[in-house]
């Protein structure tokens, strides 16, 4: 399926399992004399990542979720955070980890870090699979990067386009018809 909607593979389905392993086993390193930590995915787009990530890691770890949006259906940041969906867990004197798709203008991770230190946690780290650098517009960065990408639009393994394209194996820069197609939708 990758072929038909991107027009430029980004990073590969073998490069993302290394890039999980890789990261598992920073983190495993990091954590091993800590109290377990909450893993707190970003809804939609980190649940492939942490279904990989996490189960390479050999600790003891809780998982949560939150619903955070900020691109509402266009291609670029909004710059809006709406909170659809709240986490469960009681993040008091908890070693968070929060576990991204891709960190980009930065402000949707920067507001949620920012709530969880309000609300108590002991400490609060960012694993991102991507990291887009260059899109960046508040002081953030992430503990724990799988891979940098250039300035573009990218879709693929939990990324979206207008919700579609979840599924695909591989992250890369959609054809244009592809985001032609669903715009004149
Ligand atoms: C995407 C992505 C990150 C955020 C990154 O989520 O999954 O959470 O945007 O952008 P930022 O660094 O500019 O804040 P989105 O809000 O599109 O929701 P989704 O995960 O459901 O696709």
């Amino acid at each position: 399926m990758s072929t038909k909607v991107l027009k430029e593979v980004l990073v590969t389905k073998t490069e993302i399992q290394s890039l999980c392993l890789k990261l598992a086993k920073e983190i495993e390193q990091d954590y091993q004399d800590k109290e377990p930590a909450i893993f707190l995915g970003l809804l939609k787009g980190c649940h492939p990542f942490m279904t990989d990530l996490i189960r390479h890691i050999n600790l003891t770890l809780e998982v949560d979720y939150m619903d955070v949006s900020s691109f509402f259906g266009a291609v670029k940041s909004q710059g809006e955070v709406q909170i659809i969906k709240d986490m469960t867990a009681s993040v008091k004197n908890r070693d968070i980890i929060i576990v991204e798709d891709i960190v980009d203008s930065g402000r949707t991770i920067k507001k949620v870090k920012e709530l969880l230190e309000f609300r108590g946690a002991k400490s609060v780290e960012i694993v991102t699979l991507i990291d887009k650098p260059s899109g960046r517009t508040v002081d953030l960065a992430a503990k724990y990067i799988g891979t940098e990408v250039p300035n573009a639009f990218i879709i693929g393994y939990g990324l979206d386009y207008k919700e579609y394209y979840r599924n695909l194996e591989e992250i890369g820069i959609p054809r244009d018809e592809i985001i032609k197609e669903h715009d004149e939708k």
